[in-house]
């Protein structure tokens, strides 16, 4: 048996004809000014160099700059529609109130924006602690019916949760946070899935952007950076994050390879991971991204990579996820 990991197969999400590269581009597009639409031309680039590199997972969301992210998308798609026939496409919809109208109307209003008639995965975001989520999972099943998404997907979800709504339709996909930095879902989502067939698409890859190598020992976001609602960058936290990306680092260093394809390249080799999502700003970290699917790399690497992130997760508090976010 071969000992270093280089093939990576096509992958399929449901009962999509659509099957794409492992790796999907993410539209949050953080740090994007949504009002001044500075740095629109750097995503549009960024888009379409993923496309040339067939990354052909594009991956939104009704919540991300309240519409704009599918916008803008649309508006990339509809620039060239030899485009939308190869993106396999997701967005996401959820709201405080659970009710299938709710869900019905986000879909059609997602597939406006959007620019396009049918949506190939259309997650519920988040869920809503305690409610009866069911009524979303029937509009969803109405809606595949239909023909207007083809996909049925969760994000966020608990076993429990995934368990409600299965009673009334089928889990094709979850989407949730998964990095060397954030392996909670290990426990018990990511085995859930795996026995239930469901695919797991992964958010957070880089840990944003920790594992891109990008902070100093010394955090020095100003004192209403978003960032420091994220676990990671706590006080008690981030000492153990740091050291650890250092190892990281020197691994990187001795095998030549950059930090955010090794720890990439460690998620698409994980059990269960169907997709790992990553954002791009620019043309030029979307063909980074985008190479991680050329190279080779070892198990014995892979294996000190997880050596590494067993150490530094004693040192990380599962609270559920990164964000301290628990609608
Ligand atoms: N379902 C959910 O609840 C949920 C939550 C979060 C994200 N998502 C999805 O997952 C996607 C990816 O997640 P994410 O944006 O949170 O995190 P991420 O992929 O872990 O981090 C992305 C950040 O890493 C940096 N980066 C990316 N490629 C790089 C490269 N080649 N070299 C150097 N730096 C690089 C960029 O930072 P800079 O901008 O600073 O350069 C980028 O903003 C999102 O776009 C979204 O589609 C879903």
């Amino acid at each position: 048996m071969s000992s270093e990991r280089s093939v990576l197969s096509l992958v399929q999400i449901g009962r999509s004809a659509k099957k794409h590269a492992p790796l999907g581009m993410g539209g949050s597009f953080y740090g994007l000014d949504h009002k001044n639409r500075e740095g629109e031309a750097d995503i549009l680039a960024a888009m379409a160099a993923a496309l040339e590199q067939d990354i052909t997972h594009f991956d939104t969301a009704t919540g991300y700059g309240n519409g704009y992210s599918e916008r803008l998308i649309g508006r990339f798609m509809a620039a060239d529609p030899s485009r939308r026939e190869r993106i396999f496409l997701a967005s996401k919809f959820s709201s405080d109130e659970v009710s299938a109208q709710g869900m019905m109307q986000a879909i059609d209003a997602s597939r406006a924006r959007l620019q396009t008639d049918m949506i190939d995965l259309y997650y519920i975001h988040w869920p809503r602690t305690g409610k009866d989520l069911r009524p979303w999972m029937e509009a969803l099943e109405t809606a595949r019916q239909q023909g207007k998404i083809a996909a049925i997907g969760v994000s966020n979800f608990s076993v429990a949760q995934m368990e409600q709504i299965s009673q009334v339709g089928r889990i094709d996909a979850h989407q949730l946070g998964y990095s060397l930095l954030w392996r909670f879902d290990e426990q018990d989502i990511i085995p859930y899935c795996i026995d239930h067939d469901i695919s797991v698409v992964v958010y957070s890859a880089l840990a944003h952007g920790i594992l891109a190598g990008k902070y100093d020992r010394q955090l020095d976001f100003v004192s209403d950076d978003q960032r420091w609602s994220i676990l990671l960058f706590r006080d008690e936290v981030w000492p153990h994050v740091y050291e650890a990306v250092e190892a990281f680092k020197s691994v990187a260093a001795r095998t030549q390879h950059s930090l955010a394809h090794l720890a990439l390249r460690w998620l698409l080799h994980r059990p269960g991971v169907t997709s790992v999502l990553v954002s791009a700003k620019n043309e030029k970290q979307a063909l980074a991204n985008a190479q991680v699917l050329q190279i080779d790399i070892a198990d014995q690497v892979l294996d000190e990579l997880t050596a590494v992130s067993d150490q530094v997760r004693q040192h990380i508090p599962d609270e559920g996820n990164p964000f301290g976010y628990h609608p």
